[in-house]
């Protein structure tokens, strides 16, 4: 089967086929014993790791990724060490990093960041976040998840809960989604609902979906819960961000309706959404994601240098 991912871009799930997604979570299997073995087929490449906004679990796990893989990674998690501080433009910082370094890992609060720095640079450039828009790779680990953990996807309800108007995970995560035969449930408060163009591409996959606000009254259909955080950084005001600020707490009464095999998944971090108490359920799956986020980033590094 051919490569898909061979010296290309990762900038939004829009550009990956199903084929195409099946075939990265085929590898990021494989990769459970890779991590294990040594294996050191990276080990003549450098990852150049730029992250503009703040990170913990796709900085780390890209990080992890390339050095388990044998691989070198050069980089600044603190942008103002940078000399970006001094002025220096975005695009000149990269045309420069591209002399260092095989691939750019580059997250920002930009919308477009990625694609304009694939736009410029020779090398292929992995979006690791840009703005409210795009994160394919979570989204690639989020649909690694559920499948490992449920073993399958079609046929599955799956409640998407929170910001889903500013969520940059949700909006990768909908496209992969509507590629299966699922049904969707969009739980959120009016102001942050999916957007229209998410919908209207739902609706043009033929994907079943429905809106609601309040979980509990949903709670009892779905197979997996993706809860997420409430944007706060993407609000226009922190008047408009307080108004729905703490809207859901997902606790032990909230899941009392709910299938003893209901997945419950979040991307991280998270702030209040999810209780403390709910996480020893053995169905709460969010700290297991990361572990997938570092099998799905190996894989599409081996990938895209095509050394598998
Ligand atoms: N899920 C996620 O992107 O986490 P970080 O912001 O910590 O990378």
């Amino acid at each position: 089967m051919t490569n898909p991912f061979a010296g290309k871009n990762v900038l939004s799930t829009k550009d990956f086929s199903k084929h195409d997604v099946e075939y990265l979570m085929e590898t990021a299997s494989k990769m459970k014993d890779m991590k294990q073995d040594g294996s050191k087929v990276l080990s003549n490449k450098i990852m150049a790791s730029m992250f503009l906004e703040p990170s913990t679990r796709t900085r780390l796990s890209f990080d992890a990724a390339m050095k388990r893989l044998g691989g070198q990674v050069v980089g600044f998690s603190d942008w103002e060490k940078s000399s970006f501080h001094k002025g220096e433009t975005l695009s000149d910082t990269l045309r420069v990093v591209e002399n260092y370094a095989d691939v750019v890992v580059l997250r920002s609060k930009y919308e477009g960041a990625a694609r304009y720095a694939a736009s410029i640079l020779e090398i292929p450039v992995i979006n690791a976040g840009s703005g409210s828009q795009e994160h394919p790779t979570q989204a690639f680990l989020d649909l690694a998840c559920i499948k490992e953990e449920k073993g399958y996807i079609d046929g599955l309800t799956i409640g998407l809960c929170g910001d889903l108007h500013y969520g940059r995970t949700v909006h990768s995560l909908v496209p992969l989604l509507a590629r299966y035969d699922i049904t969707l449930v969009l739980i959120s408060p009016e102001s942050l609902g999916l957007r229209d163009e998410d919908k209207a591409s739902l609706k043009e996959s033929g994907v079943t979906f429905k809106e609601v606000e309040l979980l509990e009254t949903v709670i009892g259909d779905l197979d997996c819960l993706y809860m997420t955080r409430i944007q706060r950084e993407r609000f226009p005001s922190e008047e408009d961000y307080r108004k729905v600020r703490g809207f859901y707490v997902l606790n032990q009464d909230t899941l009392k309706g709910a299938s003893d095999q209901l997945l419950l998944m979040h991307p991280l971090p998270r702030i209040n959404e999810i209780d403390p108490g709910v996480d020893a359920l053995p169905q709460a799956v969010y700290f297991k994601q990361p572990m997938h986020g570092l099998h799905v980033r190996m894989a599409l590094l081996a990938l895209i240098f095509d050394i598998l």
